[in-house]
């Protein structure tokens, strides 16, 4: 199948020479002053699955690179995760709940169809002044959100804005289709963006869509199409549906695409990319995606052998393992890319580290 390349995006310079900026006539850049995750507990191995489905430990590290996964217990909700990534972001960057003006949660899995968890989060750190809405794109959501964000601080609506990816997956995972419940995992990641000095922080984005592969990836019922009745229910219609050998081709392609594109808008090259942080959903897409692109392993960070696929959490929780590993140093050049549903996808280009000015 050909994919077609249709995508948007810019830098902080292009901004500018668009003028989007009316009410203030100034574009900032915006950085990451904190970071935080949150994680459940309860880890769930490949041997506890195999014990369930018709699977095997080295099937599942071989095809996937995953050994374990962290699931729910079942009094958590994603707005549990979301809330404890938020506090830890916050204390990060050493910022008060109450200076944050704006929150935005990717998550394709709400504590409820509403209201938003990002609603929940505003009121649990002490937003008080903040708007907060939910943003879903799949697997790609944290790169929207860190794109919307962005552009809030670009415009001068905001100074920080609280930016999360979150996920119960566990909960609309088929727990009986062996080909999509080995790869999922539940948690959440949040970043505080701040304004950033010019040329530092978010140096571009790259966002695309390509609806005519919805059917790629999906859940069926609980929307408006089909509600929830008792055979939506007993068919597991409102689980993941996956067809995952088509979606592994595309993702590849499309990463490459992607992450050139918004290295090209940063003028930058693949030269220049210090640390390379793709959804984690597959070792065998990650690495076929840093090979085609000339990422040296060395830069790949990969966490997806302890968490699985956390969907829009995956990047988030792979950038704070990246620092805690020590592979992230001031000045760093980030690329980070997602894919997934919709069929969606983004880059983002970071210079990592960079001081953050007062707002
Ligand atoms: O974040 C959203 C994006 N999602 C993804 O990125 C997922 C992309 N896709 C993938 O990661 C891979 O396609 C999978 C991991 C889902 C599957 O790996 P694959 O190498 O593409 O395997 P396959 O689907 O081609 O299946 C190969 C065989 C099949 O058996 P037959 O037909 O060859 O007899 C499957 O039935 O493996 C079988 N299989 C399994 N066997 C043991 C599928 N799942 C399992 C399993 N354990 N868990």
């Amino acid at each position: 199948m050909a994919w077609p390349k249709r995508s948007i995006g810019g830098s902080p310079h292009e901004l500018a020479a668009a003028d989007l900026a009316p009410g203030s006539g100034t574009v900032r850049s915006a950085g990451v002053a904190g970071l935080g995750c949150a994680v459940p507990d309860q880890i769930v191995t490949n041997h506890d699955l195999a014990r369930s489905v018709d699977t095997s430990h080295e099937w599942i590290v071989e095809r996937t690179g995953i050994v374990e996964r962290r699931i729910a217990a079942p009094h958590e909700a994603t707005s549990d995760f979301a809330i404890a990534a938020a506090r830890r972001a916050l204390a990060d960057a050493g910022l008060p709940g109450d200076d944050v003006d704006l929150v935005i949660v990717a998550t394709v899995t709400p504590d409820h169809p509403f209201p938003a968890v990002a609603s929940q989060v505003q009121q649990a750190v002490g937003a008080s002044h903040a708007g907060a809405f939910d943003l879903a794109a799949g697997c790609s959501g944290f790169i929207y959100a860190l794109a919307a964000g962005s552009q809030f601080i670009a415009s001068g609506f905001a100074d920080h804005v609280l930016v999360l990816g979150a996920e119960t997956l566990s909960r609309i995972v088929d727990w009986t289709d062996r080909a999509t419940c080995v790869l999922f995992g539940d948690g959440a990641g949040a970043v505080v963006l701040s304004p950033a000095a010019p040329g530092e922080g978010f140096l571009s984005f790259d966002l695309g869509s390509d609806g005519g592969g919805a059917s790629l990836l999906y859940v069926d019922a609980g929307g408006s199409r089909k509600p929830a009745t008792r055979e939506t229910v007993d068919s597991r219609a409102h689980t993941i549906k996956m067809a995952g050998r088509e979606v592994f081709k595309w993702a590849v392609q499309i990463q490459v695409e992607s992450a050139l594109s918004a290295l090209r808008r940063a003028e930058l090259t693949v030269d220049d990319v210090d640390c390379f942080i793709a959804h984690q959903a597959n070792l065998r897409i990650i690495d076929a995606a840093a090979k085609r692109l000339g990422v040296a392993p060395e830069r790949v960070i990969v966490n997806v052998d302890r968490y699985g696929n956390t969907s829009a959490a995956s990047i988030p929780l792979a950038l704070d393992e990246a620092r805690q590993t020590g592979r992230l140093r001031p000045g760093d050049i980030v690329v980070t890319v997602g894919f997934g549903a919709g069929l969606s996808w983004g880059s983002a280009v970071l210079k990592w580290g960079a001081p953050v000015t007062d707002a």
